[in-house]
């Protein structure tokens, strides 16, 4: 039985997400195709997908009044409509001024407001109901980021045949910090909606717990969550809940492949000619956005610029940020101070032609990418908290030669893992500017060792092996639970 969602659809195996995995192109007479657009996600479920007559169900990034479906490349599309004002109360509003910086240790202000809630509750319903639609009967139904936390409850409700997962791509917050949110219950009642619940980490994970047993009354595991290991559980009535942490990667192989071949080796080189052939290249490579800590980096570069720790003219910072939620106040902030500060270091330090921050607000070609990574001589990733950050492990993974180092925050997901990077505290600027100068003066010997460290772990962990292990914990029905103490 389908309940009021209406009849099953084909897919046995539906993913749901904010954004399609594919762009609608509109030609001059107004015909609509679909392109793929590249993604971590998209790439490691692919296979999954076309084996099991796979869906998504996602939103196409514009204002639109009707839903579209499509088939592109064997997975069936079906788009969830939104108009400009849901957009801006939604996806601009709840998801990303009161749910985003509220996840991130609210490092802006996250704003509250009723209004933009109730969009939330709504456009959620609205996923749930066109997931409904897409998934076959018994379908398993893959539920992606905090954009759509209450899809898993609303869909229980819809469909209880169904095998729900759960997947929070950004850290989930500490219980003092989740409080703030006048909608907390809801929130951690939409999310127990699902059979399986993951996070990137462990405490991430035990956050969770804590607060389904505090806000939700239900009885919960107590034993430490592991990684891919020792699953909390929370009983629902009779319905049992897991909840892990799964840490996400990128496709390793393909990247380590692809940054090896002719093209992009010799795309490294010319870059590193194009900019005078500088003794050091820094890189940073992010979303604009407050999170990141690209003002923590340039702030590093500035003060070691003052302070004659490193000379102008033998470094130069690429600065990669591609524009992101732009009508968002905090963001339109943010690029401000970051441009400024670039203006300042450059103002101060650059030469005619020379520039010391080369900054490019867009984002580039994937080729273009990985010959960025290849040639840059330290990678900058100092965000202020990140759920994982994968522009470190897409470093590790391209630099099958051994050469580079890698700077990054202690507060990202991908910290736990990549045990040997020059790993700082973005608080701690005297703390991030010595990272930057124990990387740029590492040993080749020192290099090389903390290098094949990384790759080891980034090669062997990748998206294949976390969208399998979340999806194998989905489907198995034995319990591999920590110490089952549901008091
Ligand atoms: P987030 O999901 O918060 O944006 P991640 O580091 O986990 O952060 O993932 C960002 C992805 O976007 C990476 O795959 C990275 O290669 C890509 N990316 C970021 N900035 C750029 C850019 N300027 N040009 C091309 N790709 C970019
Ligand atoms: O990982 C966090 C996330 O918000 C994803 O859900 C999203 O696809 C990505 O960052 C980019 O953000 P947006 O979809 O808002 O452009």
């Amino acid at each position: 039985p389908s309940g009021a969602g209406g009849d099953p659809g084909g897919s046995e195996f539906v993913v749901v997400a904010n954004r399609l995995p594919v762009d609608k192109v509109v030609d001059a007479d107004g015909n609509v195709t679909w392109k793929r657009s590249p993604g971590g996600l998209v790439t490691a479920l692919e296979p999954i997908l076309r084996k099991h007559k796979g869906g998504w169900v996602g939103w196409s990034g514009a204002a639109e009044s009707d839903s579209e479906e499509a088939e592109v490349d064997g997975i069936s599309i079906r788009s969830v409509p939104l108009s400009a004002e849901e957009i801006a109360e939604y996806y601009e509003g709840f998801s990303n001024a009161t749910l985003w910086p509220l996840y991130h240790d609210v490092i802006v202000k996250p704003e509250y407001h009723r209004e933009w809630w109730n969009a939330y509750v709504e456009i959620n319903r609205r996923f749930a109901e066109a997931t409904s639609k897409a998934a076959a009967h018994g379908a398993i139904v893959w539920v992606q980021d905090y954009q759509l936390q209450l899809v898993p409850k609303m869909l229980r409700m819809l469909r209880p045949d169904l095998r729900i997962g759960f997947f929070l791509h950004i850290p989930f917050p500490p219980v003092e910090l989740f409080m703030q949110l006048p909608w907390r219950t809801e929130i951690i009642e939409g999310l127990l909606g699902a059979d399986l619940i993951g996070f990137h980490l462990p405490g991430g994970a035990q956050n969770f717990l804590y607060l389904a047993r505090r806000l939700a009354g239900q009885a919960t595991s107590k034993g430490t969550v592991g990684v891919r290991s020792r699953f909390g559980v929370v009983q629902v009535g009779f319905q049992t809940v897991r909840v892990g942490a799964f840490p996400i990667s990128i496709d390793s192989g393909d990247l380590d492949t692809q940054s090896k071949s002719k093209d992009i080796r010799s795309r490294a080189r010319e870059i590193r000619k194009e900019l005078g052939n500088p003794k050091t290249i820094l890189l940073g490579v992010d979303r604009l956005d407050y999170t990141k800590g690209i003002d923590v980096r340039l702030r590093a570069l500035s003060e070691l610029l003052d302070e004659g720790r490193i000379d102008p003219h033998d470094i130069v910072m690429i600065q990669l940020a591609t524009p992101s939620r732009e009508r968002v106040e905090s963001y339109v902030r943010m690029r401000a101070g970051i441009e400024q500060l670039v203006g300042n270091i450059n103002g101060q330090y650059g030469e005619v032609g020379h520039p010391v921050v080369e900054y490019l607000n867009r984002s580039v070609p994937r080729n273009d990418l990985l010959a960025y990574y290849v040639v840059a001589d330290v990678m900058l990733v100092t965000p202020l908290r990140d759920g994982m950050n994968l522009v470190a492990k897409e470093y590790v993974a391209c630099r099958s030669d051994l050469g580079g180092a890698l700077v990054l925050s202690e507060f990202t997901g991908a910290a736990a893992e990549l045990r040997t990077a020059y790993q700082a505290n973005p608080y701690d600027l005297d703390g991030v500017k010595d990272a930057i100068v124990a990387a740029i003066e590492q040993t080749q010997a020192e290099g090389k060792r903390r290098m094949r460290a990384l790759r080891r772990q980034v090669l062997t962990h990748d998206v294949e092996k976390w969208a399998k292990s979340f999806l194998d914990t989905l489907t198995s029905t034995t319990e591999t639970t920590s110490s089952a103490n549901r008091g």
